[in-house]
């Protein structure tokens, strides 16, 4: 193991450059975990440097130096306003998507007291699901919509629940975060619309996979994450459309006009303003979605045809083309994790922050998944940065372990 190491980050031929003291080292590592987390794009670390630098003045300052750090943070928020297709003044800052979904959540309930009752789907990210559950303990109606086999919703459950005259918001997610399914949510959007219920969307991880444009749609509030395209950790923001009933959670100092106090995080808001500028130009590139769907999909083929008792959760049709989740039969996922990981192969089991227990994923108890596949399911993660060479050694690799597996450590 090469540990203490520092990851330098730049990549070429499959392999990733690591620095151990002052020896530089090439360690084939494949990253297949990329809605856990992506690299920093190189760019993005470049525009970011400055503002960790010399350039550290508070946004509220009205010196230069100040006013520098001000303007960076309104050129990033231009920037991200046109990964979303929406106006800048619309974008509030946060320290990242779940702060953004709390801020959706909580924002609308606080704003409107007279309503008890939320709908939601059953496999939202925890984040969300969460933040109703305390709403819930508070007294708040938490209406769980529930999905098919392929992690589809519901719709006519979801009309249906429309018709309650007590709802104050629909909070509903655009791609699954383990297993990539999409929602309709151009669809949803409308049919909360004639319902005049408020819709958040959690598209965490569909922003910079997917083009979105959602000024024409009518959706009110919309939460994304830097570190999921190529940005920094710890940044996000939260779209709040014009005129939405909305109040700020976090109080404080006028900043983000009122909507989120607190000095800005100016050095990751303009890492995140680089980001969405590099995932804007990379959605609007078919090509780039090309790639990753073939890659997918030979992945998906290769496993299918290699190993028995395996099985794709979540239909190809309607899912981000990054995301693989497979079930494993009758093995335990966090064994495959370990032994993919001693090839420093990486991936996850369920959502990054519930792995580390052997519960089977809540997300995919509520697709029906089968608890002797759902054990065995492991989430694969593409990026545009991965190559056919690594979904080989990652397909030859995995047909070993899980032979190993079957024969040793079998699980009913
Ligand atoms: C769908 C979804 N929502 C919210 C979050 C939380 O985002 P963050 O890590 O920026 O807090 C994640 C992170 O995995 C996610 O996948």
């Amino acid at each position: 193991m090469l540990v203490p190491a520092t990851l330098l980050g730049g990549r070429s031929g499959g392999k990733w450059q690591i620095l151990c003291g002052n020896v530089g080292y090439d360690a084939v590592m494949i990253y297949l975990d990329n809605n856990a987390t992506t690299a920093m794009a190189p760019a993005v670390i470049e525009a970011m440097e400055p503002y960790l630098r010399g350039m550290y003045g508070n946004p509220s300052s009205t010196h230069p130096l100040g006013q520098q750090a001000r303007q960076a943070v309104e050129e990033a928020r231009y920037r991200v306003a046109n990964l979303l297709g929406c106006g800048a003044s619309e974008i509030v800052f946060t320290s990242g998507g779940t702060e953004a979904d709390n801020a959706a959540i909580c924002g609308v309930l606080l704003a409107r007291p007279d309503k008890k009752a939320v709908i939601t789907s059953s496999v939202e990210h925890s984040a969300v699901r969460e933040t109703l559950h305390v709403w819930g303990k508070r007294g708040i109606r938490v209406i769980e919509i529930p999905v098919d086999r392929n992690g589809q919703l519901d719709m006519n459950r979801f009309s249906e629940a429309l018709c309650d005259p007590d709802i104050a918001v629909a909070s509903i997610m655009w791609a699954n975060n383990e297993t990539g399914v999409l929602f309709d949510i151009p669809e949803i959007a409308a049919i909360c619309r004639q319902h005049s219920v408020p819709l958040h969307v959690d598209a965490v991880q569909a922003a910079g996979k997917i083009p979105l444009a959602i000024g024409g749609l009518p959706i009110d509030l919309l939460s994304i994450s830097a570190h999921k395209f190529h940005g920094p950790k710890g940044v996000g923001a939260l779209y709040v459309r014009r005129n939405t009933r909305w109040v700020p959670i976090i109080t404080g100092g006028p900043q983000e006009r009122d909507r989120r106090g607190g000095t800005e995080n100016v050095p990751g808001i303009v890492g995140m303003g680089k980001a969405a500028e590099l995932a804007h130009a990379r959605v609007q590139n078919p090509r780039h979605d090309e790639h990753l769907r073939r890659l997918r999909d030979l992945f998906e083929d290769k496993i299918l045809n290699s190993i028995t008792d395996t099985h794709i959760n979540g239909s190809r049709n309607g899912r981000l083309s990054n995301t693989s989740n497979i079930g494993f039969a009758s093995i335990e996922a966090e064994a495959i994790l370990l032994l993919l990981a001693q090839h420093e192969i990486y991936a996850s089991a369920g959502a990054a922050c519930s792995s580390g227990s052997l519960e089977p994923s809540p997300i995919l108890r509520a697709m029906g998944v089968p608890d002797r596949i759902a054990h065995g399911s492991v989430r694969f993660s593409l990026s545009h940065e991965n190559t056919e060479a690594d979904i080989n050694a990652a397909v030859d690799q995995l047909s070993d372990i899980i032979a190993t597996l079957r024969e040793t450590l079998p699980v009913v």
